[in-house]
């Protein structure tokens, strides 16, 4: 079946690149991307619809499959399974250098960028991000929205929780778990779980001392 013309949502670093590996695959030029901010220009050669709130409107028009293409994984997953809601449908995208094992699985709204791999029996939830070579070995089981990012390597049979972030050429020693919302700085090299929403960089990996909060604001401005 012919790929779909699609509804891009995010018009962003991670929009372009998404838009790049649509071209490279062979899909139509998406219909439009909707983006909250009103200076957006929308992407090379796909005109701006609106803000997200218009994503009922276009479909009750009829366009029927979306991407997010939003590199914040929270907000990817939130916008996701609202598109799911409203009926669209949200087809995973693949470069066409990405190997996938013919037994591994990308789900619906997930994304797999130039020369991906994904590995026999792996499995991959919505709405995620495998960028650019990014190695996720046999049996891994990476839940919803978290982002390899590019150069990351998962041994065999690592478990992400949703939305981690796996930094840019981190490491993972295979059989590892990930925890949900947690952070893996680039280069990392992670040997031990990592719990629930922390933040873990170094080789090997340990907890990171986060940067400062943003200054307090005087009161009254
Ligand atoms: C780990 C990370 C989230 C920390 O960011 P942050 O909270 O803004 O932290 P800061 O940059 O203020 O650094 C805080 C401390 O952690 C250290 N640190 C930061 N990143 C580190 C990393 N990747 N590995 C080891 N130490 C790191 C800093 O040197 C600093 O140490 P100090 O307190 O001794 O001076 C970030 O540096 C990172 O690696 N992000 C991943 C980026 C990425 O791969 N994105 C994918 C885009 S496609």
């Amino acid at each position: 079946m012919a790929p779909p013309r699609l509804l891009l949502v995010g018009a962003g670093g991670h929009g372009r690149a998404v838009l790049a590996a649509l071209r490279d695959a062979g899909w139509p030029l998406p219909a439009g991307v909707l983006d909250d901010d009103p200076a957006c220009p929308g992407l090379p050669g796909v005109p701006w619809l609106g803000p997200v709130d218009r994503a009922a409107a276009l479909r009750a028009e009829g366009l029927g499959a979306a991407h997010v293409a939003l590199g914040g994984n929270a907000r990817r997953r939130e916008l996701g399974e609202q598109l799911l809601g409203l009926g669209f449908d949200l087809p995973p995208v693949r470069h066409p250098t990405a190997v996938l094992a013919e037994d591994a699985r990308l789900g619906a709204g997930s994304v797999a960028m130039p020369r991906v791999v994904l590995g026999a029996a792996a499995t991959v939830g919505r709405h995620v991000i495998l960028n650019t070579g990014s190695i996720v070995e046999h049996d891994c089981e990476l839940a919803a929205a978290c982002h390899i990012a590019p150069g990351a390597v998962l041994g065999g049979g690592v478990r992400i929780g949703e939305a981690a972030m796996v930094g840019i050429l981190a490491g993972i020693r295979p059989g590892i778990r990930i925890g949900a919302g947690a952070t893996i700085g680039l280069g990392a090299a992670v040997v031990a779980d990592v719990p629930v929403g922390s933040v873990v960089g170094g080789v090997p990996a340990r907890p990171v001392r986060q940067g400062a909060p943003p200054p307090a604001r005087p009161p009254g401005e």
